[in-house]
């Protein structure tokens, strides 16, 4: 059967009101990749699959939530649609607006957006505007015109998000026949771990299958939800989750806690190990961000607290390396550069 997105394919599932009008992309049906090679880095003895959310039509897991919010504000004859963002909630809001030929605003943090995501939103046709602040800032900002004005809200605050979001949770157990043991994924403003929670209890009251464990990750210098309160001034390489006033944060926090898991913190030097890790051990590239549930994992292995019979873990990888090039550029500072010649060749390459 073809594949046309989350709501057609899982629409069923999803509490969505009845005036929804599906905006698609064909998000969705991401691929679970086995990573084995990293597994047995880590110490080995489980199954260690990559939920590769990067591979999303806007490169990031965004357009899942995306495409149930626009398709419910364009049911109800919304013509614009704002969001706060530090990058790709904003790419995929303006993509899907421009789908719906709608209008898009999308506010992000001064100077701390990936390059990838300013230039998706600004090449699907949003107003991009510049908060001098945080994403934290920008989120009170949007949250307060658009209770004065009709504008479409379409941040995680927004319900129909996580609707969409959740079809992560069903696709993950319709591929392994079941739910993992654990499910690692980094937490910045919590609506994803909220949602993949829903998902998971959901598929387990409809089709029985189990519940995982969840392990939820945040940056060390944004990590609200670990040190048991905002954080002023959050800071880390990972701009995506750089976030100290989680929106969904005692939603995630219970979902971790209902599920048997926790929420850990690690530093940007194990994001940006990892990152490279999983790029050069396995050939996936993701942004900074989306390797921090597997750092977490590998600091939960490395501390002995992983429980030996967790047999099959799934992480999510929630946007692509793509997005933030910078990142690796920075940290590769000279590329060999030769004279066009048979020997200068032979001399980089056989030494
Ligand atoms: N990973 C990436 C790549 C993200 O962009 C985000 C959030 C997260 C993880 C965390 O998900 O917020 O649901 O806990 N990005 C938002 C944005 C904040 O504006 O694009 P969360």
């Amino acid at each position: 059967m073809p594949y046309h997105g989350v709501i057609s394919r899982y629409g069923s599932l999803m509490d969505l009101p009845p005036h929804t009008h599906p905006v698609t992309l064909l998000e969705g049906n991401t691929p679970l990749i086995p990573v084995q090679r990293l597994a047995e880095e880590m110490g080995g003895g489980f199954d260690l699959y990559v939920k590769y959310e990067g591979l999303n039509p806007t490169g990031s897991f965004k357009d899942r939530g995306m495409t149930a919010a626009v398709s419910e504000a364009v049911g109800r004859g919304a013509r614009a649609v704002i969001c706060a963002s530090t990058g790709n909630t904003a790419a995929s809001a303006a993509a899907y607006a421009a789908r719906a030929g709608i209008r898009a605003v999308v506010l992000v943090p001064e100077g701390k957006i990936a390059l990838g995501k300013l230039a998706g939103a600004l090449a699907y046709g949003a107003q991009v505007v510049q908060v001098k602040g945080s994403f934290d800032d920008a989120l009170r900002l949007v949250v307060e015109i658009s209770r004065k004005h009709p504008l479409a809200l379409v941040n995680s605050i927004n319900p129909y998000r996580l609707e969409g979001q959740k079809t992560a949770a069903f696709e993950i157990c319709d591929t392994l026949g079941d739910a993992p043991d654990w499910l690692c994924l980094p937490v910045g403003n919590a609506g994803n771990i909220t949602a993949y929670w829903m998902g998971f209890r959901r598929y387990n009251a409809e089709k029985g299958t189990a519940l995982p464990r969840l392990l939820g990750v945040q940056a060390a210098g944004a990590a609200p939800l670990v040190v048991g309160h905002p954080v002023e001034r959050p800071e880390t390489v990972a701009t995506a989750i750089r976030i100290g006033r989680p929106a969904r944060g005692e939603q995630a926090l219970q979902a971790a806690q209902e599920s048997g898991g926790r929420i850990i913190a690690v530093s940007d030097d194990e994001i940006l190990a990892m990152q490279s890790l999983l790029a050069q051990l396995e050939g996936i590239w993701v942004e900074p961000a989306s390797a921090a549930g597997l750092a977490g994992l590998a600091a939960e292995i490395r501390a002995g607290r992983l429980d030996p019979r967790a047999k099959t873990i799934v992480a999510v990888c929630t946007g692509h390396g793509l997005k933030d090039p910078d990142i690796i550029l920075r940290r590769t500072p000279n590329i060999l550069t030769i004279p066009a010649e048979l020997a200068a060749l032979e001399e980089a390459v056989l030494g």
